[in-house]
């Protein structure tokens, strides 16, 4: 079994981020959302990885993930170039794939469960293709499944107006090599993408048995803002929090509280957990770092209040505000403007970015 993860894609719902990194780099509690993915698949044994890239963030994600043998994985590059759709990101897979199985996992996608039991699944049965299926509530919105009592697919609906079940497909599949024959004959659909639900379709109609698997833990497509500060919230709600950084005497932490080695939360500050701080950051006197914050690497805040916010890192945060529900990007400077004259909020703000006063 080999596994495949979608890096390309335009991240436009995720601009002004996107414009300067790809949006499997952003960080979900200081750990860029595709590293959950590559985890995912090593911890059911996949470790060889094909890593699809698109135009954007080609090298950022290469220079990132390197060959993998951090993760004691090992990666391949597959360029697709243009967002054509996922069952064109497959496809361009091909040669990397062989005649083996393989595992897709949208490079966007945070799953709390882990794919083990998909893959389980999968590999107990004569399947062409197996999927990860999430009850939702608002089935209308998503590609539904139905199922037999077996768990076998049975028809496969793109945003029904009249939805059978609310199993809706997420981001990861289990294919057998026969998807590479589906996809071949396919014709881009009216939104001018290659779906791979289309290409799940034609095996079924062809006879192949499709495995589901219905996905019990948190799922999460970190496609928009609030989606990076809902997965951030997800994940630091069930984290394994450990102190290694400075805590001065008179700071005040409590809740759980990561802290690299190398940050510092200085005397007269106060942490309220779930929070996580990465390396070289420093928080000082007057801070207030509310639940659910996760503060990048070489940031420092001072003299604000913050809370369910993701800072990116290597940002400079010295305003006496606060700030909520947030998300800002890489070395961000955010200061008073208190002794200017004229008075007011002043600006430089790139192309896309969203503000409320
Ligand atoms: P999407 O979120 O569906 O698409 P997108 O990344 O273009 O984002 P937006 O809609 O905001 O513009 O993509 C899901 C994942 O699949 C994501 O990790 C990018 C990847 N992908 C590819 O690798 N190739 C593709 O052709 C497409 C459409 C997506």
């Amino acid at each position: 079994m080999k596994g495949l993860i979608l890096s390309g894609g335009t991240g436009s719902r995720l601009r002004p981020i996107t414009h300067t990194g790809p949006k499997q780099l952003v960080p979900v509690a200081n750990k860029p959302v595709i590293e959950y993915a590559v985890e995912d698949l090593k911890e059911a044994g996949i470790t060889e990885i094909g890593v699809v890239l698109g135009h954007k963030g080609r090298e950022e994600i290469q220079e990132h993930l390197g060959d993998g043998s951090k993760y004691g994985v090992d990666i391949t590059y597959i360029i697709q170039g243009n967002p054509l759709g996922l069952a064109h990101a497959a496809g361009t897979a091909r040669d990397f794939v062989g005649d083996d199985d393989f595992v897709m996992y949208l490079g966007d996608n945070i799953l709390n469960q882990g794919i083990s039991e998909l893959v389980d699944s999968f590999e107990t049965g004569d399947y062409g293709a197996g999927i990860a299926l999430q009850r939702v509530d608002d089935p209308q919105a998503f590609g539904i499944a139905d199922v037999d009592v077996d768990g076998n697919v049975t028809q496969l609906i793109e945003k029904p107006d009249d939805p059978p079940t609310d199993l809706a497909l997420i981001g990861i599949y289990v294919f057998s090599p026969a998807i590479f024959n589906a996809i071949e004959r396919l014709e881009p659909s009216w939104r001018g993408e290659v779906e791979i639900t289309d290409a799940i379709q034609l095996l079924l109609n062809e006879g192949h048995n499709i495995d589901s698997h219905t996905v019990e833990g948190w799922w999460k497509d970190t496609g928009k803002p609030e989606d990076i500060l809902h997965a951030n919230r997800l994940v630091l709600q069930d984290f394994d929090a450990s102190v290694d950084g400075t805590v001065e005497g008179g700071a005040e932490i409590s809740g759980p509280v990561e802290l690299a080695a190398s940050a510092t939360i200085e005397d007269g500050a106060v942490v309220r957990g779930p929070v996580s701080i990465d390396a070289e950051a420093t928080i000082e006197t007057g801070t207030y770092l509310g639940p659910y914050t996760s503060v990048g690497s070489s940031c420092r805040i001072a003299g604000v209040h913050i809370e369910n916010t993701v800072v990116v890192g290597e940002s400079e945060i010295t305003c006496d505000e606060k700030i909520v529900d947030s998300l800002i990007g890489r070395a961000t400077t955010i200061g008073g403007a208190d002794e200017l004259l004229p008075e007011g909020r002043r600006l430089v703000v790139g192309e896309n970015s969203d503000l409320k006063f």
